[in-house]
């Protein structure tokens, strides 16, 4: 990234665990207890557990220097979804961030870029941080149309988001072909996306906003490459699935991504 205001001098790492639909409420407990020596404070770490272990992981990491949330919402404030889960529930079992947009729940779930707009602003209005996913498929990326695609994602997906809301906004990207396949996107290809999101995000809320997003890279993160992609301009962390599921592996990933920056 060329222009040196935007740069990450003031943004910590910031490391989410995404445990997808995996760990019993005494696993993730388990997982918390074995991880918790590991930590200091210099890092910023996220677990996105699954809602039945919300409120148990929540009160467990009350004095860790770990914040909980969830993997999903729905965008309605509340009303007859069957099977849902609001903005307001999640709070009140002690989330303070939710992941919005991840691509297994546009592919798997069929969620597109208009209801994922309205969860990121009814988080917003909830006071939940939204982390919000977008990346492109493999034949998008062969058809040279990933850049469309950030591009589209991102601005349908933060719709009339203020630029004082922007600021508790994380973007992650993610590329579908990585994400659970063993490929990592190559250091050039992160920065490229991640250049091209944040210069995006300047272009339209304006520089300081575009500065202190944390942008987070996902898809296939193991602790041995993290080095090559945290000395990036514009990674400011990772959005980890399989190698989260580790108490271990995950604080080798949290070791290695603050090693070099702070
Ligand atoms: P992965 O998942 O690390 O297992 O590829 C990342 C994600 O889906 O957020």
């Amino acid at each position: 990234m060329s222009d040196p205001a935007l740069k990450k001098k003031s943004r910590p790492p910031l490391l989410v665990a995404n445990w997808k639909m995996h760990k019993t409420i005494a696993e993730a407990k388990q997982f918390v207890e074995t991880l918790a020596p590991l930590l200091d404070k210099s890092q910023l770490v996220y677990l996105a557990v699954p809602f039945t272990a919300l409120a148990t992981i929540a009160a467990d990491c009350k004095a860790l220097p770990v914040s909980v949330g969830a993997q999903n919402m729905h965008d309605e404030a509340a009303g007859a979804f069957t099977g849902e889960v609001s903005a307001q529930m999640l709070k009140e079992a002690g989330a303070s961030f939710v992941i919005v947009g991840h691509s297994e729940r546009r592919r798997l779930f069929h969620e597109d870029n208009a209801f994922i707009a309205r969860k990121v602003r009814r988080a917003l209005i909830e006071g939940l941080r939204p982390i919000l996913c977008i990346g492109e498929t493999q034949e998008e990326r062969d058809n040279n149309l990933t850049q469309n695609v950030l591009r589209e994602q991102l601005t349908a997906c933060l719709e009339g988001v203020l630029p004082e809301e922007m600021e508790r906004l994380t973007l992650a990207y993610e590329p579908v072909w990585a994400i659970g396949t063993g490929k990592v996107a190559t250091a050039k290809d992160v920065k490229a996306a991640h250049g091209f999101c944040r210069d995006l995000v300047a272009k339209k809320w304006g520089r300081e906003v575009a500065a202190q997003l944390p942008l987070l890279y996902g898809g296939s993160v193991k602790p041995e490459g993290v080095q090559e992609l945290i000395v990036l301009d514009d990674v400011d962390g990772f959005l980890v699935g399989g190698a989260s599921l580790s108490p271990i592996a995950f604080s080798e990933i949290i070791k290695q991504s603050s090693k070099l920056v702070l």
